[in-house]
């Protein structure tokens, strides 16, 4: 026989797996949702009520004793960034597609793709705001609740300067990493630390053309814009603030 703990977690896989079946069953048949329904009504809610009523009271006692309470929203941050690197790849896929249809395909999947890390968000967000700003509103001073946002926002800084390097002096901002819609904010902030009469250069795996017309239109009278190379697979871009 095998543990209990595996037969648990058997059966979470048994439960996402209906969950993906019907998924995948919708997107290609026109089956309606009642299957789905009925999954959910008899399978997947009596499981979350079973464990909230037997299992939860005991591990907020053993959490408190062996474990750590922040563990399962580490691994939620963990689940954020690998779908984060995975979206980033398919935005790739979708800006090297060839064809109309190859671009239909891989923007279907990048929408899947950001609608799932979309759900995740917004459930992790929750959590954050419903468990823990309350506790953290309720036993910390003023003093010491700004303190920790002044730190979140420098280690956020930090990681953000690693990302863009806007300290160094030519500078060359690589934004094929990031995720698309991270992208232009992050090149805007690198426009703007940068002093009158630098410039960066700009990489990317398309023509960035776009940010072209909405640097010239923010920043006008600013903007510096070379192409230092066009593509086909890499575009380097010396963008330059005359003041
Ligand atoms: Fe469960
Ligand atoms: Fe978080």
């Amino acid at each position: 026989m095998g543990s209990v703990r595996e037969a648990i977690a058997a059966h979470h896989r048994e439960l996402t797996g209906k969950l993906a079946e019907q998924v995948a069953r919708l997107e290609t048949s026109d089956a309606s949702g009642d299957d789905l329904v009925t999954f959910l009504t008899t399978e997947l809610l009596p499981h979350a009520a079973g464990e909230e009523q037997h299992l939860y009271p005991l591990m907020d006692d053993l959490i408190r004793k062996f474990g750590t309470a922040t563990a399962t929203m580490r691994i939620d941050h963990e689940y954020i960034a690998a779908a984060s690197r995975q979206i980033e790849e398919q935005a790739r896929a979708l800006s090297d597609a060839k064809t109309e249809d190859e671009r239909a395909r891989q923007r279907k999947r990048l929408a899947k793709a950001a609608g799932q890390l979309e759900a995740v968000l917004r459930l992790h967000v929750d959590k954050e705001e419903r468990a823990y700003l309350p506790l953290f509103e309720q036993h910390q001073t003023p003093e010491q609740q700004q303190s920790i946002l002044d730190e979140m926002h420098e280690s956020a800084d930090e990681q953000h300067a690693d990302h863009t390097g806007k300290e160094l002096p030519n500078i060359e901002l690589d934004v094929r990493p990031l995720p698309p819609a991270q992208r232009h904010a992050v090149i805007f902030r690198t426009f703007d630390a940068l002093p009158g009469g630098e410039a960066f250069v700009l990489i990317n795996d398309h023509d960035p053309k776009p940010l072209y017309y909405q640097l010239n239109a923010e920043r006008a009278g600013q903007l510096v814009w070379e192409y230092l190379e066009e593509g086909p697979s890499e575009w380097r871009v010396s963008i330059g603030k005359t003041r």
